[in-house]
């Protein structure tokens, strides 16, 4: 296994190019079920979650060419419907063939997702709201046994929670039903609206997109027409980066990225005293002259990200004061905080809530291991101002939606070097 070298206090400046969403990739691709189409996408992430989907879109009988961050993609040959464990334990987010899959054959098996480091990640308002579609679902030996041997019809859709990979799923869904689908409580990340926005362009008539009552009038099983689409950037690989700005207190500037889509992280980062340019594909963050405590309640979109609360938790051990993070969505995030914690980090858990006693200037290298996905960026953001050396081990969190971290750090001046354990 690989780990990561960082030596930190290195002055860092200059710019890094953002790449394209993994969470908008991965619905985005498994929506290709539905295309009568080849469907060529511009701008995928170089990242591991991307290859893993492909991989098992694959093993379902699909075609693709594929060059990193450019793919044609046919499914018309596709004609196998079950998604295996082997595949969909290693990336949860397999849970998005569900949908497209029993849309468009009235039949499919997938392994169901296990949990994860951040929590027991349950699928039970997918499953219930496809059954409300005329699905009938049963769990056998681990699997997702969905069978809609009519097709499935439109229904009125009330999501308890706001759960985005399960309206990613229902809009798939709904996409090829007989009738109107209308959901109620959708989620409205900018990853749900571009893959609304394919799916309408692909001739789908949905209104609502970018609210939380989405209404999509379904094709009666006729497959759609895809037209040629790039991938949004990625919100949450931006916001990484900024927070690396932030703690090594350097003026850096992002590009490729959508402002409006980080406007709750941005206003955060000006709370902690930092300054933000705008421009409308960049943002640069200038430092601040004393970093100010913070308080974060993590929610959904528009509201402050919960994959951003470990960077910021990072960034919070730097601020002169007391912070505190409340982490409201999941129930296990927060698998970072004893490695911070080795590093000399004063955080104190309490529940959901995380109180972060700033020590600037003290956090101190040392051999740390990565959790999950966003946990491991934190460790990079805190070894980047740590004195010696930090090792972070178990860095195939970070691989599955980074792309070319280190390479991207060392562009803007920092000492990091991936080595063989
Ligand atoms: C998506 O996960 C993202 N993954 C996550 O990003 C992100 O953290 C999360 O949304 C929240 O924004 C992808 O898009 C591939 P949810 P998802 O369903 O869809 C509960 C990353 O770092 N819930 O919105 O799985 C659930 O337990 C990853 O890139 C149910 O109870 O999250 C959670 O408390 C990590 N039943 C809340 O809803 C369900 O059927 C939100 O989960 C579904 C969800």
């Amino acid at each position: 296994m690989d780990f990561l070298k960082v030596n930190g206090k290195k002055n860092l400046n200059g710019s890094i190019k953002i790449s394209g969403a993994k969470n908008a990739a991965l619905p985005l691709l498994t929506s290709t079920i539905l295309a009568k189409n080849s469907v060529n996408i511009s701008n995928l992430p170089n990242v591991v979650d991307i290859r893993t989907l492909l991989k098992l879109l694959g093993m379902l009988g699909a075609s693709y060419n594929h060059d990193n961050t450019n793919i044609s993609i046919d499914t018309i040959s596709l004609d196998k419907t079950t998604a295996t464990y082997d595949i969909v334990k290693t990336m949860r987010a397999s849970i998005l063939v569900l949908g497209p899959l029993l849309s468009r054959f009235g039949h499919c098996e997938v392994s169901l997702p296990g949990g994860c480091a951040i929590g027991q990640r349950p699928v039970d308002l997918h499953l219930k709201a496809l059954e409300q579609m005329g699905a009938t679902i049963v769990i056998k030996s681990g699997y997702i046994v969905a069978n809609a041997p009519d097709g499935l019809r439109g229904a009125t859709i009330v999501f308890d929670k706001v759960t985005v990979t399960g309206t990613e799923n229902i809009v798939m869904a709904a996409a090829l039903a007989k009738g109107t689908t209308t959901i109620i409580n959708a989620a409205k990340e900018p990853e749900v609206v571009q893959l609304c926005e394919v799916i309408r362009d692909a001739g789908v008539k949905i209104e609502g997109i970018g609210t939380n009552t989405l209404t999509i009038e379904g094709t009666c099983g006729e497959l759609l027409d895809f037209k040629d689409f790039e991938i949004i950037p990625d919100r949450i690989e931006a916001g990484t980066y900024l927070c690396v700005g932030a703690i090594t207190n350097s003026i850096l500037k992002i590009e490729n990225v959508i402002p409006t889509h980080l406007d709750a992280v941005l206003n955060k980062f000006e709370e902690m005293g930092y300054m933000i340019l705008k421009e409308p594909t960049t943002i640069t963050i200038c430092p601040a002259n004393k970093i100010s405590p913070v308080n974060i309640v993590t929610t959904e979109y528009p509201g402050f990200p919960t994959d951003m609360q470990a960077q910021f938790m990072a960034l919070a051990t730097m601020a002169n004061g007391v912070s505190v993070i409340d982490e409201k969505l999941f129930e296990n995030r927060f698998m970072h905080v004893s490695e911070l914690v080795r590093m000399g980090a004063d955080i104190k858990l309490n529940g959901t809530v995380a109180t972060i006693t700033g020590t600037p200037k003290k956090l101190l290298g040392t051999d740390v291991m990565a959790t999950d996905l966003r946990a491991s960026s934190a460790l990079v953001i805190a070894a980047l101002v740590a004195d010696e050396e930090t090792r972070i081990h178990r860095i195939y969190h970070l691989d599955r939606g980074y792309d070319r971290l280190e390479e991207k750090l060392t562009s803007i001046g920092a000492d990091i070097v991936r080595e063989k354990e």
